[in-house]
């Protein structure tokens, strides 16, 4: 009988995460590494904040929380989905997890039956096919192109869906593409998903704040109204409020999949920190002065980023419209010979020699399901991104 169970053999581990391990290992040795490979903001968690939370601690909030969240949370994301939104939730349809993390995994763990699909566009972000296929479903993929900006087209959409299809995973802006799609080119989708009334939406829209120039965030049931019943709406504070660490999630959707979700949590975690849901109740009801100012820092180092990759030889790399990174192609560079004598035979020979020739770590592209291309972070300081960018360009002229 073995120990580990069948399940292990279908996950893998987090590429991102092991990216970020390997730099810091290189760093510990010495090595002068510039990391681009996380996925979280640079910036603190702004002091209204972290004051909330110190006020929390001193009142003696302290104790295990109702499992979907305090009421006071649950509140504050029924005004948020209405303020930015306009969409109406009741509190009960609301839930508070672990980071938005928990949400998804919960809400496949509530619904997957084997043989159920889900479909996922490339590139997506990593957790996404390994909790399906953890909670025994089966990752349908379907490819985007650069030259399509990385967003799904409505007939590739069309022809994934069997009947077989639980759910439809849409993710604007996107990790890893910076992918973001406006209110028509979601309507495109959300025409298809109409015609598919089997098919449940899970919107991941955790990079929703960050968006760049004058491009307007659209989530799909504010988009097709007629996708309410049967779209679960996730979100959280990780990103847009610098908060990664504190980990808190939430999503709304229809009662009966809360209910359920509801029920695995109270088996597995119960509630989320008490102290982090206080928090995020002064994130979400609290002042969004510091949401703009972030943007402008995080639209400057974008075109900074993308500026300085367009003129490495062998790399494109087009503007996205959201999220802190950008997801550049180094077709040109397959088949060259690397500075160690390598040839460079596909995106992750790309990553792992530039990261040996001149320390910087970025996440090849086939670990989010679409290459030859590589995913770069830029949440980090305009000086570090003009080195990393000045030793990308190094690195490429130096592939013959
Ligand atoms: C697209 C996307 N969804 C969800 C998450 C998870 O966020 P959290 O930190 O709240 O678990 C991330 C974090 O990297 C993400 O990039």
């Amino acid at each position: 009988m073995a120990f580990l169970a069948d399940a292990l053999s279908r996950v893998k581990p987090s590429a991102t995460i092991a990216v970020s391990q390997k730099a810091r290992e290189l760093k510990a040795k010495g090595r002068d590494v510039i990391g681009l490979g996380a996925g979280e903001p640079d910036f603190d968690t702004p002091d209204n904040i972290k004051q909330a939370a110190i006020d929390a601690i001193n009142r003696g909030e302290t104790k295990y929380t109702p499992v979907a969240g305090i009421p006071e949370l649950r509140e504050a994301i029924v005004k948020k989905f209405k303020r930015e939104n306009a969409l109406d939730y009741t509190a009960a349809q609301t839930i508070v997890g672990t980071g938005g993390k928990q949400i998804l995994f919960n809400a496949f763990m509530a619904t997957m039956n084997p043989g159920d699909e889900v479909v996922i566009p490339t590139p997506y972000w990593v957790s996404y096919p390994e909790m399906v296929s953890l909670c025994g479903g089966t990752p349908v993929f379907v490819a985007t192109t650069q030259e399509n900006k990385f967003k799904l087209k409505a007939e590739d959409l069309e022809k994934a869906i069997t009947p077989k299809t639980k759910w439809f995973i849409f993710n604007s802006p996107s990790n890893p593409s910076g992918a973001a799609y406006s209110h028509d080119e979601l309507k495109a989708l959300t025409d298809v998903l109409m015609r598919h009334p089997h098919v449940w939406v899970l919107t991941d829209d955790m990079y929703e704040h960050l968006t760049y120039g004058d491009f307007k965030f659209a989530t799909p049931v504010e988009v097709e109204p007629g996708l309410y019943d049967r779209t679960l709406t996730m979100n959280g504070v990780s990103k847009a409020y610098a908060m990664t660490g504190w980990r808190i999630g939430y999503a709304a959707g229809p009662l009966n999949l809360i209910k359920a979700m509801d029920m695995i949590q109270g088996q597995q975690t119960s509630g989320a920190c008490s102290i982090a849901q206080w928090a995020a109740v002064e994130a979400l009801n609290g002042t969004q002065d510091f949401i703009p100012e972030n943007k402008k820092i995080f639209e400057g180092r974008r075109d900074l980023i993308v500026s300085m990759l367009n003129q490495a030889k062998g790399i494109e790399c087009p503007s996205p419209e959201g999220a802190f990174y950008v997801y550049p192609s180094c077709k040109g560079l397959i088949g060259k010979t690397a500075p160690s004598g390598k040839v460079i035979e596909t995106d992750e020979d790309f990553v792992s020699e530039l990261l040996e020739a001149e320390g910087v770590a970025v996440v090849h592209g086939s670990a989010f399901g679409l290459g030859p291309n590589f995913r770069i972070s830029y949440a980090t300081s305009e000086a570090q991104l003009e080195e990393a960018g000045k030793r990308i360009q190094r690195f490429c002229a130096a592939c013959k």
